[in-house]
């Protein structure tokens, strides 16, 4: 029987909403020496949260792991393919395309982190660092368009709301698809290191 179970954990969804404001935020201010602490910040902030998804990749529940959505070229066809039929592929955790665009915002996001130490901390050409980054940070902005669309087209087909998942990390599905523990402490300790970090960076804050 179909009911609501809980699909996402918190530090999921925290990293999830705070990657997309990071990025948002960082993307913005890219352009102005005004807010090039903002700027800093929010690219720390960024590279904290993915070197923690790295490991929630191994370390997190069912459909949080990598995993749960690395699936073979053929599946993402096969996927794709079933978008235009008249049963679309439904899955419970990420679906193989989604899944394709998920590894690529990781990779583009720890490319941009990267890039924009070297470039911060003066290790090397300049020019180099530079052009990577800004290369990166705009293939970055496809792949998060391509992913938004993804998610309409997707809510669309299956009359289900995944924007309003990836908040209460609830969908509706078989009792036996849920997970277990929403690891709740995990991810509001996420939200308290990532407040101290910002009030210390750009507060002044000092102990
Ligand atoms: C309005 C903006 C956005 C909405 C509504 C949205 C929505 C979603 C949804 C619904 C999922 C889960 C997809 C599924 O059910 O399989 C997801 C996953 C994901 N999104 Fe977004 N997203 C947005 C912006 C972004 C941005 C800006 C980024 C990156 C900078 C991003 C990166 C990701 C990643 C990495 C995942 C995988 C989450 C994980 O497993 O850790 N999203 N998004």
């Amino acid at each position: 029987m179909l009911q609501r179970v809980l699909v996402w954990d918190v530090p999921t969804r925290v990293f999830h909403w705070l990657l997309a404001v990071s990025f948002a935020g960082a993307y913005l201010t890219a352009e102005s020496e005004r807010y090039r602490d903002i700027h800093v910040a929010l690219g720390y902030l960024m590279f904290g949260l993915l070197l923690f998804r790295l490991v929630w990749g191994f370390a997190g529940t069912a459909y949080a792991r990598f995993s749960s959505f690395l699936y073979a070229p053929s599946a993402v066809v096969t996927y794709v393919r079933s978008l235009f039929s008249q049963q679309p592929q439904h899955h419970v955790g990420h679906n193989p395309a989604g899944g394709v665009a998920i590894f690529l915002l990781l990779l583009l996001g720890l490319l941009i982190s990267v890039s924009g130490l070297g470039l911060y901390w003066e290790l090397g050409d300049e020019d180099w660092w530079e052009e990577l980054h800004e290369i990166a940070a705009n293939l970055m902005l496809l792949v998060v368009l391509v992913h938004i669309a993804g998610v309409v087209v997707s809510s669309v087909l299956h009359k289900e709301n995944l924007p309003r998942s990836m908040v209460t990390g609830y969908k509706t599905a078989h009792a036996d698809q849920g997970i277990a523990r929403p690891y709740a402490g995990l991810g509001l300790g996420m939200l308290g290191v990532v407040a101290v970090f910002l009030l210390v960076y750009l507060g002044g804050l000092t102990f």
